[in-house]
């Protein structure tokens, strides 16, 4: 079935065949969601995305509003709470008392089951005395995220198509892509830490999934290369996990650059051993453990995990690296687009 889109929201929204969304829910274990691709690239989202499209589409944005964008597993939480230290005075004790997904909410979160999971978790739990907590971690739909005071800080996962036209014209966006055969083992691990996902069928089938633009948000290469084309955009800065991986104080310097801050050295080695993955690791606001206590990750994977670049040689075969090889190769070839580390 295909909804023509609306005169707000310009993108065709195709419903898959039941056979096609039966296959991918048996195989993510998602019993519960509707799969739909949007516009000509189709993009891979859920049923209720497309609810909520238009919405998105035309969220209005202010000139002060600073978007994290990227796609899934590419450093996004480590980008974020960059961003928002320095764009909030390295305020560092309003960093560890609120957390990040409160500082800097997540867009589309409310199109996921797990908005409902831990909306259903923190029902139950209104009474066991940690309600700070449980009001903390509720998802904020798109129109209570139109509320928040100024300066607003959002995360997505969209592409920029389907994010606001004159988002880059008006706010600060701040993208950052990693190398998605990295990306497609974290997302592996991050599939096995949400309870209510937890496929157990094998990282080889994530691949081609993921390859096969059968895991939400893909196309990969479409989402990283929107962006891409707007890199030299003024109010755009493109990074890359390797490259904050490799030299975070440039990387800090380069983000407060974008952001018309000043920055001391002193300041810079402070900020880049509050990023360290050790450190990051054990911040509480920022690693989800809290989603433990509450049943919406398993207790024997972490969101905040190993913090490596390249260790997907670890997953892959000899077969699973050819592929993938050739599957880069075709995607950049005919493109200015190049890993840094490549
Ligand atoms: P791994 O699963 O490979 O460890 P996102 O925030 O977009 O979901 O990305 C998560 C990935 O970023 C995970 O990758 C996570 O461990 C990594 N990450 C988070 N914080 C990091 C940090 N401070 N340093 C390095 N990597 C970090």
């Amino acid at each position: 079935m295909t909804n023509k889109s609306d005169k707000n929201f310009p993108y065709e929204i195709k419903e898959l065949t039941p056979d096609e969304n039966e296959e991918i829910r048996n195989l993510r274990k998602a019993k519960a969601l509707d799969f739909v691709r949007i516009g000509p690239k189709g993009y891979f989202l859920t049923k209720r995305y497309a609810e909520e499209a238009a919405n998105i589409y035309n969220f209005p944005i202010k000139n002060d509003d600073i978007f994290v964008v990227s796609y899934p597993k590419s450093g996004t939480t480590w980008t974020q709470e960059l961003v928002w230290l320095l764009q909030n005075n390295l305020d560092y004790e309003k960093a560890k008392s609120v957390m990040l997904n409160d500082r800097f909410p997540f867009l589309e979160i409310t199109i996921f089951d797990e908005a409902d999971a831990v909306r259903e978790s923190a029902g139950k739990m209104q009474n066991d005395g940690i309600s700070d907590l449980v009001n903390a971690m509720l998802p904020l739909t798109v129109d209570q995220i139109k509320e928040l005071p100024s300066p607003r800080f959002i995360k997505t996962h969209l592409p920029m198509s389907l994010l606001p036209p004159n988002m880059l014209d008006t706010a600060k966006v701040v993208y950052i892509a990693r190398d998605p055969r990295d990306v497609v083992v974290s997302f592996y691990h991050h599939h096995k830490l949400m309870k209510i996902i937890s496929p157990d069928t094998g990282f080889k089938q994530d691949l081609d999934l993921f390859i096969q633009n059968k895991i939400l948000w893909t196309p990969y290469f479409d989402h990283v290369m929107e962006a891409w084309q707007k890199r030299n955009h003024p109010n755009m800065l493109f990074l890359f996990y390797e490259e904050l991986s490799k030299d975070l104080s440039a990387s800090i310097r380069r983000v407060a650059k974008f952001l018309g801050k000043e920055i001391s050295d002193e300041q810079v080695t402070t900020l880049r051993e509050h990023l360290k993955f050790d450190n990051f690791k054990n911040n509480a606001s920022v690693n989800m453990e809290h989603l433990k206590d509450v049943g919406i990750f398993q207790k024997n994977e972490a969101f905040v995990r190993k913090g490596k670049v390249g260790g997907w040689r670890d997953y892959f075969d000899d077969e699973m690296t050819a592929k993938a090889d050739k599957w880069i190769a075709d995607n950049i070839r005919d493109t200015d687009f190049r890993f840094p580390h490549f």
